[in-house]
Order: structure tokens, then sequence, then C-alpha cells
């Protein structure tokens, strides 16, 4: 969002256990797909969405850019989420975008927790205000200088120019809007479960109504399975990819268990968004992130909720060479990729 260039730009989605790369190609008013691939990150690697071990993630960055052959360009876009990030609707004098621009540091100094001379600001410009009508609403954006700084020297370490730096839970949306076909009059959640938060974005007709992100995600499972099941973390992980209706009672038991935590996490966020809900009641819910293939999580999600459940496909509208990619492959990663294809058709001027 906030150094946007007119370009074709990798997406690359910066996980706390992957490194995602998505290539999109514009073919006959149609995206294709050029390059995709993840790199898995070792242990400890990001905490808390900080960078702790930058040298392992320009590692992936690089044998990712290597593995893919990707040579024509070295622009990307990358997205941030979590404490580093601000997001919120407020009510302004109405003005044109231009006076906003001016003003938006100085108004937003109000709302923002951290010196405003600390983070980067974006906005976007939403519907009138219903209560005073010489306001309207503005969607502040803000995201704190240091990650992103730190953020662009691991891209420049590898070689790469980070010129689009988005908000995980706005990437989630343009992935969902590349997609879906949605009601203008309808409103979605769309939760990305990866694997130590989550992004919660309830949207309607391409406006972001709340947002929030959790500190929660598919390491639960592995943490519990760990304990209970008494094994290593990584017997612990592999167990739990391997799961299935036939497992073993204790190991259902204890996946039945994070379900439900996470399960009742999204359900609390959404009645929160409900509680206030100016935009209507949500009416369908889309799960990505690695953390929603958990074995029977979208059921547990659906019970908890009164909406139907269904999983992100990123790559339902774009193309590919079969030749190229594995049909079955593409399907098994493409809820896991929701951030980096959201990334890879950012534009300039995008909001
Ligand atoms: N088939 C699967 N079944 C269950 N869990 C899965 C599966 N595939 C991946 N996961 C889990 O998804 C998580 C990784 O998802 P993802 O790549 O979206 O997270 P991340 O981006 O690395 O993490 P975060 O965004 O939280 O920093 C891990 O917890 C992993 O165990
Ligand atoms: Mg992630």
């Amino acid at each position: 969002m906030f150094f946007a260039k007119k370009k074709d730009l990798i997406g690359i989605d910066i996980g706390s256990t992957s490194v995602k790369l998505v290539k999109l190609k514009g073919v006959s008013g149609r995206y294709e797909i050029d390059s995709v691939g993840i790199a898995s990150l070792p242990l400890e690697a990001i905490v808390d969405n900080t960078l702790m071990d930058s040298s392992a993630v320009v590692d992936a960055l690089k044998s990712l850019f290597e593995g893919l052959g990707i040579a024509d360009t070295r622009e990307a876009a990358s997205s941030v989420s979590g404490n580093s990030v601000i997001i919120r609707k407020i009510s302004l004098p109405t003005s044109t975008t231009e006076e906003l621009e001016e003003e938006i540091q100085w108004e937003a100094e109000q709302y923002i927790p951290f010196d405003i001379n600390d983070v980067n600001i974006d906005f976007q410009m939403l519907e009138p205000d219903e209560n005073d009508p010489a306001k309207m609403y503005v969607l502040l954006v803000a995201s704190k200088k240091d990650i992103v700084n730190d953020y662009q020297s691991v891209f420049a370490e590898a070689g790469l120019k980070l010129v689009l730096v988005d908000v995980d839970v706005f990437a989630v949306q343009n992935a969902f809007e590349m997609n879906y076909d949605f009601d203008p009059e309808e409103v979605c959640a769309l939760v990305n479960i990866g694997a130590n938060t989550m992004n919660i974005n309830v949207v309607k007709n391409g406006v972001s109504l709340f947002t929030r992100d959790v500190q929660m995600g598919g390491g639960l499972y592995t943490e519990e399975i760990q304990k209970k099941l008494a094994m290593s973390g990584e017997d612990a992980e592999r167990t739990k990819l391997s799961a299935t209706k036939a497992s073993p009672s204790d190991l259902l038991e204890s996946i039945a268990r994070i379900n439900d935590t996470i399960s009742l996490e999204i359900r609390r966020s959404l009645d929160f968004y409900n509680s206030n809900a100016t935009g209507g009641k949500i009416t369908k819910v889309f799960l990505s992130g690695g953390g929603c293939k958990t074995f029977n999580l979208v059921e547990a999600v659906g019970a908890r909720l009164s909406s139907p459940v269904e999983i992100l496909n990123p790559f339902s509208r774009i193309k590919f060479d079969e030749k190229k990619f594995e049909k079955a492959f593409l399907d098994e990663i493409a809820p896991i990729m929701a951030i980096a294809v959201g990334l890879a058709s950012r534009r300039l001027g995008d909001k």
C-alpha cells in the first residue's frame, strides 16, 4: 500500500513457518500463474510478526527465486500484520483525496497509539457519515516504520526490491475479490488462519467493515498434540497433518479441542462485529491459511456460526498451464497462497 509502482509485482507472503511466492501474468484480460512456490522457515525465524532471524528469511527468498528461475523482475509486494499495523475507521470532515493526503498525518495523530513519526499512514475514503452531513468515514491504516524497514532490508539483501507493503487482511480480501462474485449487499467474513496469527476481515461490496488479528493459529494444534500425546514438536506436526477420521481417538480429541478453541475465537470476533454491525449481518465465511486445512475445522467453525463456511480458493479464476503446474498440487496449497495471490495482483494506486 505504501510504496506503489505500476509494474508486475511478485507477491511474497512472509509467514512464521514459510515464505510464499506467487508471480502472475496478465493474459488476455485474465491472470495466469507464472510462478508459485513455498520455502519453509526455521522455527523462531519470525516471532510475533517480527523478523528475528533475517538471514533465514533472506535464504528462503533467494532459494525461491533460484529454484523457480525468476530472472525477469526483482520487484515485490509483501504485507505486514499483527501489532505492527493499526486499522481504524474514523470520521473526518468531508474533503477531497488531495486534501486528505495533506491532512491525514495530522488527523491520524489522535488515533494512533504510537509516535506519528514512527508510522507510515495510508487511507481509503469510505461512505459519508450518516450522523453528520459535513463528515465522511475514512479507513485509516498505519504501519510501524521499523517493521517495514526490516522487511525492506531483508528484501534488499536477497537482491529484491520491496516496492509495495500491504496488510495481510487486505491482501486476502483482494484474493477473494479477484476470484468470487458477490452480491453488493452480501457481508462476508474472511478468516486467514496461519500458524500463529489469524487475520479476520469482514467485507461488503469491496469495503472492509471490520478487521482484527488474533495471535492464534495452526501452531496451537501442534502444541496440544505434543503435550497430550507426549511427542516432539516435529512428530506432533507430522501427526497433525496426517489426521483423518480413522486416526486414534486421542489425536482426534486433541484436534477437536483446538478446533473448538479456534471456532470460538472466530465466533467471538464475528459476534463483536455483528453487535455493532451497520453493514448487515455476516452471511458467509471463507477460511484460508494453512490452519484452515486442519481436519474437521471447517465443520467445527460451521457448527459454531450460523452461516455457511467454505475454503477460499485464490486460484479459482486464475489460469495455469497444465504442463507446468499440477492441478492437484495447486489445489493442495491453494488456501495457503491467499495472501501471496492477493499481493501478486497489486498495482499502482491500489488501496
Ligand atoms: N494439511 C494441513 N492440515 C493441518 N494443518 C496444516 C496443513 N497444512 C498446513 N497446516 C498448518 O498451517 C500452518 C501454516 O500455515 P500458513 O503458511 O498459512 O502460516 P504462516 O503464514 O507460516 O504463519 P503466520 O501467518 O501465522 O505467521 C501451520 O501451523 C501448519 O501446520
Ligand atoms: Mg501467514
